[in-house]
């Protein structure tokens, strides 16, 4: 079978240096706040050109984290795409606040500038653009639009580890560096993943910096002292010992998942299946390999018949989740984010995939829409 993501095949080619990172940290038993936390957190901050990172729990913590970070509560209203992971959302409603829905783009999937101005309220206090499938937004228009409204811009950076972005007047930007804060999911499967639950938030502000430090470790400034209501949202440090090993790979990764997107591109393109198109003002770093199919379920089942393992981000797009009936919206609101979860489906993608597995998985979809 070839899977949708292959972590085992990954980690055959770090194994050393991962077991002997663990090892360290058991050795030294700083399992909590350790140094190699301390260490991560430098490195991670340097491979987004920003100024520093704070490692926490998980990505949704990270969200978590950044709103409480600004204040942001009952009565504000927070803008978010309607299609994308359930917590870039959920963090908004966790923290008593509103998210308001907009649409999101034909050709990318990703937030839509034109569906912003609508969803603006005197509450309006931040905006959530998340780059969806490792390929940023258009970053210059949602910076223009959040200047205008004097709104937070926090970046959903879940998925797009190290992508680039190139803003008018300003030039290329690493993915999370240009919004105030920028919220990483370290989850396994993400193109930077830990051996278990994992995130981090970079911010070029030292004050915010110092906030979320608080705030991840129960608002503690010493031991049983306790300045500001905080949470238990630390990144552990084994997780931290595994990430710096592996984020020395990540550039050398995201190349190959981009050469593996392109020779899907390509021969996809020849049999006239509809691909996530990518913006020439981004640099990408295909996390997600996603094409748009029409009877997408046979498809699937066509795939799996044949060994291959297949995905749907997402099925249901969050407006229209249960968890959030009480926002009022309804089939038909979002109408680009409605079919696409119609269409939607995830070929395997990971930089190990090889040329010639692509290949076969370009040939199965040919045959079956063939018949
Ligand atoms: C866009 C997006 N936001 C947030 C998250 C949440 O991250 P985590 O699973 O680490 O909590 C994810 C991960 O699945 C995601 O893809």
């Amino acid at each position: 079978m070839i899977q949708l993501v292959d972590l085992k095949k990954q980690y055959k080619t770090i194994k050393k240096d991962v077991d002997a990172a663990i090892r360290g940290v058991v050795n030294n038993t700083d399992f909590i706040m350790g140094e190699d936390l301390r260490q991560f957190e430098k490195e991670f901050a340097q491979f987004c050109t920003s100024k520093f990172a704070v490692g926490v729990d998980s990505g949704t913590g990270a969200l978590e984290l950044a709103l409480h970070a600004l204040g942001i509560k009952q009565g504000d209203e927070v803008i978010v795409p309607c299609f994308t992971f359930y917590a870039t959302a959920s963090a908004v409603a966790s923290v008593g606040a509103k998210p308001v829905f907009v649409d999101v783009d034909d050709e990318t999937g990703n937030m839509d500038p034109e569906g912003l101005e609508k969803a603006v309220t005197p509450k309006t206090k931040a905006i959530i653009p998340v780059h969806l499938f490792g390929q940023p937004v258009d970053m210059s228009k949602i910076v223009s639009f959040a200047k205008r409204h004097n709104l937070y811009l926090i970046e959903d950076t879940a998925q797009s580890h190290g992508a680039k972005y190139k803003m008018e007047n300003v030039g290329w930007k690493t993915a999370g560096s240009v919004g105030i804060m920028g919220c990483f999911s370290f989850y396994p499967g993400k193109n930077l993943g830990a051996y278990g639950d994992g995130g981090a938030i970079i911010t070029n502000s030292e004050e915010i910096a110092d906030k979320l430090k608080l705030l991840r470790d129960y608002g503690r400034t010493a031991k049983y002292e306790h300045s500001i209501l905080g949470f238990n949202r630390r990144l552990d440090t084994i997780q931290a010992a595994i990430l710096r090993v592996k984020l020395k790979k990540l550039a050398k990764w995201n190349a190959a998942r981009r050469k593996n997107a392109d020779l899907y591109d390509k021969l996809l393109s020849q049999i006239g299946v509809r691909t996530i198109k990518i913006s020439p003002f981004t640099e990408p770093v295909r996390h997600v390999y996603a094409i748009r199919v029409p009877n997408r379920d046979a498809l699937a089942e066509h795939l799996k018949k044949n060994g291959v393992a297949t995905g749907v981000h997402y099925p249901i797009p969050l407006h229209l989740q249960k968890s959030f009936a009480d926002l009022g919206y309804k089939k038909g609101d979002f109408p680009v984010a409605e079919k696409m979860a119609e269409e939607i489906l995830s070929l395997p993608m990971y930089p190990e995939l090889k040329e010639s597995e692509i290949k076969k998985i370009a040939g199965h979809i040919k045959q079956f829409y063939k018949k």
